[in-house]
């Protein structure tokens, strides 16, 4: 039986069906966590809980704020409110330069932060009452290095990671038990299995030494990574 820190907490993922969302996925399980993965197809949802069994899913559009607070009602309703939200709905979008970045992709990049945006909004009050409240994104290391040609993915980066920072404020101030982190990665491929383990870390840290920090995953090997960085 497993008895570590995350073991019987309900962590829903927002976006679940990457290889990202499915590493995440099976390491909190493996921890003995429950999960709750919502995604917006039904068939990628039932290749997650193929491939990590135990897995509940949920099919739920996280930009239409009406449906993510029908969806919030519904997983109390079946499982019982949730200890930990990890986000992790992305894309990248941009090329060209400053006066070529596009309408349509700020749209799209602007609908991911909307989820973000969406999702902590209905889950913020399970998390802040949980013992063990843990939010967590992944952020780009184009919020610190941004480039003119990728400016419109740095941008709606930067404001998830200020999001993030805003909710880690609110849990310092109202919820000393709840911590809202940041991983910060240049690219995930390869580094997925550790995106889970960090996450499932977070339930073992004191919430006040994660809470607001931006945690760097690098691949092995790269060298020393840069220090976690407190608010
Ligand atoms: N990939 C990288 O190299 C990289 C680098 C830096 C940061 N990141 C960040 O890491 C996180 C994970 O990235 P990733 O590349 O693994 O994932 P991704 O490809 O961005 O995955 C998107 C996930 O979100 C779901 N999704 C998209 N729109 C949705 C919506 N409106 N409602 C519900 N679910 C939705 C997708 O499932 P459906 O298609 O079924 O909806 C999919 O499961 C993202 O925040 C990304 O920005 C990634």
């Amino acid at each position: 039986m497993n008895d570590g820190p995350v073991a019987g907490r309900r962590v829903l993922i927002a976006g679940a069906t990457s290889a990202s969302g499915a590493a995440v996925a099976r390491a909190l399980t493996s921890a003995g966590a429950s999960v709750v993965a919502v995604g917006t197809r039904p068939d990628a949802l039932e290749a997650l809980r193929t491939s990590v069994p135990g897995v509940t899913t949920h099919t739920c559009d996280l930009a239409d704020p009406g449906a993510v607070s029908a969806l919030a009602d519904e997983v109390r309703a079946a499982s019982g409110s949730v200890d930990g939200l990890v986000h992790l709905v992305g894309g990248w979008r941009g090329g060209g330069s400053i006066v070529g970045q596009s309408d349509e992709d700020w749209a799209f990049l602007e609908r991911g932060f909307r989820t973000l945006r969406n999702t902590t909004r209905a889950f913020h009050d399970d998390l802040v009452a949980s013992p063990a409240g843990r939010l967590a994104i992944v952020s780009s290391t184009a919020v610190a290095s941004p480039t003119a040609g990728a400016a419109d993915y740095a941008a709606a980066k930067a404001a998830a990671d200020a999001w993030v920072r805003a909710v880690a404020q609110g849990f310092r101030k109202d919820a000393p038990r709840a911590a809202a982190a940041i991983v910060v990665v240049g690219g995930l491929a390869g580094l997925e299995d550790r995106l889970g383990d960090e996450v499932v870390r977070l339930w073992a840290a004191a919430p006040a030494d994660v809470n607001g920090v931006r945690i760097p995953l690098v691949p092995s090997g790269a060298g020393t990574p840069e220090p976690r960085m407190k608010p």
